[in-house]
């Protein structure tokens, strides 16, 4: 299936908003045992990105994965594009260390900044090479951050309240969702992370998502349902 592998400079460079919508698994839900080689499945399944979960044990209860883990994945796995959700206390002290590492995207949350530092981490995020994505809580509303907006290429927004998969989706933050799409600027991407699966992909795509995490739904299926996982999540 060569040619369903995703060119990561295809993923990075492309203008959202465009009506493609983008599948995510969420390696937090896979065999670690067996990792690169589940991760390799789920992009010959035809998944689009990888999304790495980073725990620091503060800011969510959950201790996960550090840069080496995304070290080993860029190697064993060059053309992947690495999504990296920074669940951390202290984004600063991790942006430079997972770009080195190989990320793609680093998203880092808005509940441990000011809007000031929230810029300039993503300033630095993109002089690194990467693109910078802010995250937001399911109890923080759009409008609290629509105003850093325009120093991301991306919006973040969990339908779960971080630090475990799992749980199940929190609807109402699809208004969220939906304030982002109608304020964010063409060539912005919007992630929804939690809880997401065939029942409310539907629901998360037609409140503006382009970008879906799936972690249980994806990674405790067997693997011959996932090609036929990803044409559901992706819709019609
Ligand atoms: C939650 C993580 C999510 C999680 C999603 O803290 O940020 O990315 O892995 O897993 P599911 O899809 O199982 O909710
Ligand atoms: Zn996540």
């Amino acid at each position: 299936m060569a040619e369903t592998i995703p060119s990561r400079q295809r993923l990075r460079q492309r203008p959202a908003g465009g009506g493609e919508v983008l599948v995510a698994p969420s390696i937090l839900a896979a065999d670690f045992a067996h990792l690169a080689d589940a991760c390799r499945a789920a992009i010959d399944a035809g998944a689009d990105l990888l999304h790495i979960d980073v725990m620091d044990g503060h800011f969510v209860p959950n201790l996960t994965f550090g840069p080496a883990l995304v070290a080993s994945l860029r190697e064993a796995l060059p053309d992947a594009c690495l999504d990296v959700h920074l669940m951390v206390m202290d984004p600063g002290m991790f942006i430079g260390p997972f770009a080195e590492a190989g990320a793609d995207h680093i998203s880092f949350h808005a509940e441990v900044l000011e809007e000031a530092d929230a810029r300039r981490l993503a300033d630095r995020t993109r002089e690194l090479g990467c693109t910078a994505g802010l995250a937001i809580n399911p109890d923080k509303p759009f409008e609290a951050v629509a105003g850093w907006l325009d120093a991301f290429e991306m919006l973040l927004v969990m339908s779960v309240f971080p630090g475990f998969g799992g749980q199940p989706f929190i609807a109402d933050v699809l208004d969220s969702v939906r304030a982002g799409r109608a304020g964010s600027a063409s060539g912005q991407w919007i992630e929804l992370d939690g809880g997401i699966g065939p029942a409310n992909a539907a629901q998360a795509r037609g409140a503006g998502c382009d970008l879906l995490v799936a972690g249980s739904s994806f990674f405790r299926q067997d693997r011959s349902a996932w090609p036929e996982l990803l044409r559901q999540l992706r819709g019609p």
